[in-house]
């Protein structure tokens, strides 16, 4: 079988930093054969943050772009992991990421629950129904109540739940993991050791547990594995699919426990390719043509060259390098002569791709994100959102002879995805927005770099921005004179309105109800 008529699994993992998103991956990686040694991906927690959310240091770029994507294989399915900024700077580019996959893992650590991050990417999952896995981690640390944590998931994020993996112990008591479906216990030579060892209980059930674990820690085990099986939901697959509900599975990434439990999850459950949301029709995986959209665009990998790689999913038909296909915002075609596909640690060029599968495009910065790439038909994939920036601030450049390079700089990181560019009505100075202010130090570091520009922020008098749009010109116009000083329009030329406060943007949208004043644009 050749690799295109395999077929795939295109999911991420959400958390809030330091669940263990890190962790897992490495373990997930492992578990299908694609790195020989875990701590080979990245280095952790904020050491690996300040290293690809930053992007300093040019030799770490490779480190963040070949972790964009990671493909493998496991059991015979193609696994594409798509990996999420962790930093909350960045959460722009986590969202657009959640719009090329099929499903989620959530990653929750047990001592803390549902954190302020995996919440706020849980609910980008829910608009467009991505189904979840959840995955409750360091149960080798002294955590939660598991009940607690299952009924914080299942309030707070009003979703139902189906345990899959149940803990024996937690902490220093900690055991391992029965996984309820197979009746296995998963546990390991060594007490608190790691993951080595599975123990078939199907023929005497939970009662195996006792003579496993100490009489303790099984009979509390089996007390609430028997109390969750009845206050929690089987597991349905097709409540799954449809977001409603979601298996939890138990688990310490670090021990290796429950995470092949997850694997064969994703690989048994979670969804082939699903339909994507177009205008004007919805495009079907097994349509016969290419189609696919652009949602993450990394440039300068190599300074020298100046190229970046667009990251486009493909959302139907079977592509074929040196294919040829249609950027339908500009009309024009593009000849993909070496597309990439990113294996765990290196980057190769492919020969052939299909629906979810996730390509990289090299390019000389024609491709932005949000593009939509087809055959020839004019489609538009939705959904890919664009946030209204919260910083606002003018560039300054140092050295006003650079002007044609700051307008390059400024245009290429926009494309990028990392910051938002706006011209003033008003006035010369571009204007940049977004929504970490951590982007503003990658801006002046990038643009120092790469450009050889220095430049430097001056604040102003605004805290927020928003699209305009009104069915009536004149409407729109009236406002938009009256409010001249605030007033710019993005790359597109679409009107923004500056507000100085959340209550002025509040005050003008409700004196002017014909008008739209809207937080969320949608790219394409
Ligand atoms: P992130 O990508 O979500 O930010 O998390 P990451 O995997 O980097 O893990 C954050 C910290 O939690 C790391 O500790 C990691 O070792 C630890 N961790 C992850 N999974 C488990 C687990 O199952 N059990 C326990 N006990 N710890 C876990 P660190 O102190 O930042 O790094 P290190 O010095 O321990 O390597």
């Amino acid at each position: 079988m050749s690799s295109h008529s395999k077929r795939r699994r295109t999911f991420a993992i959400i958390s809030h930093p330091d669940a263990g998103k890190t962790t897992l991956t490495e373990k997930l990686l492992l578990a299908g054969g694609a790195i020989h040694m875990a701590g080979a991906v990245k280095t952790r927690g904020d050491q690996r943050r300040a290293r690809s959310d930053w992007m300093k240091i040019e030799q770490d770029r490779g480190i963040s772009v070949t972790s964009s994507v990671m493909t493998f294989e496991y059991q015979g399915l193609i696994c594409n992991l798509l990996d999420t900024p962790g930093h909350e700077d960045f959460s722009e580019d986590t969202y657009r990421t959640l719009t090329a996959v099929d499903s989620a893992i959530m990653v929750i650590d047990a001592a803390k629950g549902i954190e302020q991050q995996t919440r706020k990417l849980f609910e980008v999952c829910r608009l467009r129904d991505i189904p979840i896995i959840t995955y409750i981690n360091k149960l080798d640390r002294e955590g939660r109540d598991a009940f607690e944590l299952l009924d914080e998931i299942q309030e707070t994020l009003t979703l139902d739940i189906a345990p899959m993996v149940w803990p024996i112990g937690m902490g220093t008591d900690f055991r391992g993991c029965y996984d309820l479906s197979r009746d296995e216990f998963l546990t390991s030579d060594v007490s608190g050791g790691a993951f080595n060892k599975t123990v078939d209980c199907k023929d005497t059930g939970l009662a195996g547990l006792g003579e496993l674990v100490s009489e303790n820690i099984a009979s509390t085990a089996i007390e609430n594995i028997e109390l969750a099986r009845e206050a929690y939901s089987d597991f349905d697959a097709e409540a799954y699919q449809a977001g409603y509900l979601t298996p939890v599975i138990f688990g310490s990434a670090l021990k290796g426990y429950g995470v092949k439990s997850l694997i064969d999850l994703i690989a048994a459950e979670a969804p082939d390719p699903r339909p994507s949301p177009a205008e004007p029709r919805t495009v079907q995986p097994e349509e016969d043509k290419v189609t696919g959209f652009v949602f993450k665009v990394q440039a300068n990998m190599d300074k020298n060259h100046r190229d970046r790689v667009a990251f486009m999913r493909l959302c139907s038909g079977h592509f074929r390098r040196g294919m040829k296909i249609k950027q339908v915002r500009t009309g024009k075609d593009l000849m993909v002569h070496s597309p990439i596909m990113f294996l765990a640690q290196d980057r190769e060029i492919v020969a052939d791709a299909a629906p979810g599968d996730v390509i990289g495009i090299p390019n000389h910065g024609t491709v932005r994100v949000g593009d939509t790439f087809s055959e020839g038909e004019d489609l538009r994939f939705t959904g890919i959102p664009v946030f209204a920036p919260e910083i606002l601030r003018r560039v300054r450049l140092g050295d006003t002879t650079r002007i044609k390079q700051l307008r390059g700089a400024l245009e290429d990181l926009a494309e990028e995805g990392l910051i938002q560019v706006f011209k003033p009505s008003l006035g010369a100075n571009w204007v940049v927005g977004v929504v970490g202010v951590l982007q503003l130090d990658v801006l002046k570091d990038r643009a120092r770099n790469e450009y050889r520009i220095e430049i430097d922020f001056e604040g102003l008098p605004y805290e927020l921005a928003c699209w305009l749009r009104c069915e009536d010109h004149k409407v729109l116009e009236t406002f938009m004179t009256g409010q001249r000083n605030a007033i710019v329009t993005d790359r597109d030329g679409d009107p923004v309105f500056l507000a100085k406060s959340e209550w002025e943007y509040n005050y003008l949208k409700d004196k002017n109800p014909d008008i739209h004043f809207l937080k969320v644009k949608e790219l394409g």
